[in-house]
């Protein structure tokens, strides 16, 4: 893994939120002070022999003593933790130090995840919460006990999400379609009879995708603000939210300037995307018509990371496109494994506190999605 050095921080200031990124800045990205491992298998070379035994040792050296409470250096909170890339972004952290809170929606299902990562990795350092991104409640039971038992938080992973369309997964799979073909939005003609975008399941997308999220982000906010090191935030985003493929040329650009954007703005063009969804006239507005609702879902989500960015200059918040990753989301059409699908939200939310901000990550490097 790449050497340690420290992020020029006026560099990247300067280059910060609101311009598109130009690919040809990339080389300068640097690995921050971290080795994320590759693999699971490698993820346990590393820590292995000595540790297993040491990982929970580093997580007890990282605690320090506070107002007779035992406060981590660096804890963070996953969302939709029990599978998938949550899983493995959970296990990466934990491997890095950071006492990770694994969260989610069904309560065994998490607590098997916690289980799971502590016969396999031999990892003390996971602790279970429930936490269902849509449910208020759980919300701010999740918020109540990070603040009674630690008091502040360092990072917060937004990973859960859903894929917001209803399909016939054995047609899919007969389909066979080429991973190429499928990433570059041309196969929308060929799944339109296994996939097929309800005005429903489109509510629940950008209901999950995009407003559970920052209800999360608002909810966890003034505990990420007590943060000594400098709060990281990754919103998980896919390649679907780059704006070249946003057919509505108007929209396209002003979906660019971020300056002219905030959640009330957000809302009106949701809706407007839902009405013309529910009148069949996504085409003809030029809206995405290959998965429709996760697209927009994952382009709100990368604006809403923007204006946070801008807004909160203290800490950095970013998104991350994790790859074309073999989970449920996907119905298991993936080409890369979760564990290597996680390393970009964890390199993303290790970064130093002068590294970048209001960017987006094409897994562990910079890329351009405006
Ligand atoms: N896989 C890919 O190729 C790919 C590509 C681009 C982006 N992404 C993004 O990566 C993230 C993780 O997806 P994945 O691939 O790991 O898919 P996954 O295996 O389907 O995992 C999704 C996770 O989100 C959780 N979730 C859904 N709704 C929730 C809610 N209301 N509250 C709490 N948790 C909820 C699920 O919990 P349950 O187990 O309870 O359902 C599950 O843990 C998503 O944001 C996805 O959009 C994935």
């Amino acid at each position: 893994m790449a050497a340690a050095a420290s992020y020029p921080s006026t560099s990247w200031r300067a280059r910060s939120s609101l311009t598109p990124f130009n690919s040809s800045l990339q080389p300068q990205v640097r690995a921050p002070r971290i080795a994320v491992p590759a693999t699971r298998t490698e993820a346990r070379s590393q820590v292995a022999p000595s540790a297993m035994q040491s990982s929970s040792t580093r997580h007890r050296l990282e605690a320090v003593s506070h107002d007779h409470k035992t406060i981590p250096e660096r804890l963070a909170v996953v969302t939709g933790g029990n599978r998938g890339i949550g899983l493995e972004v959970c296990r990466q952290l934990a491997l890095q130090g950071v006492t990770v809170i694994l969260t989610a929606r069904d309560e065994k299902r998490g607590k098997d995840a916690v289980e799971s990562l502590c016969h396999e990795s031999s990892l003390s350092n996971v602790i279970f919460h429930q936490l269902d991104i849509l449910d208020d409640n759980s919300r701010a039971s999740l918020a109540r006990y990070i603040e009674s038992r630690f008091g502040k938080l360092d990072i917060l992973v937004n990973n859960a999400g859903v894929g917001g369309v209803a399909v016939d997964q054995d047609g899919l799979r007969a389909l066979n379609i080429d991973p190429k073909v499928w990433l570059s939005g041309k196969a929308v003609d060929l799944i339109q009879s296994v996939i097929v975008q309800t005005y429903d399941e489109a509510v629940k997308c950008i209901n999950t995708n995009y407003h559970g999220l920052k209800w999360v982000t608002e909810a966890l906010l003034p505990l990420l603000k007590q943060s000594t090191s400098g709060a990281c935030i990754v919103n998980t985003t896919s390649l679907r939210s780059e704006l070249k493929r946003m057919p509505n040329e108007k929209l396209r650009n002003e979906l660019r300037n971020v300056d002219i954007w905030d959640e009330t703005r957000i809302e009106v063009m949701l809706n407007e995307f839902l009405d013309d969804l529910k009148n069949e006239w996504l085409e003809e507005a030029g809206w995405p018509t290959m998965l429709p609702a996760y697209s927009m879902s994952k382009t709100v989500v990368n604006l809403y990371t923007r204006i946070l960015a801008k807004r909160h200059p203290e800490m950095r918040i970013n998104c991350v496109h994790p790859g074309f990753v073999n989970t449920e989301i996907n119905w298991n059409t993936g080409i890369i494994p979760p564990e290597e699908g996680a390393r970009g939200a964890v390199k993303v939310a290790l970064l130093p506190q002068d590294g970048p901000t209001g960017c987006y990550f094409d897994q562990t490097e910079l890329g351009e999605a405006w």
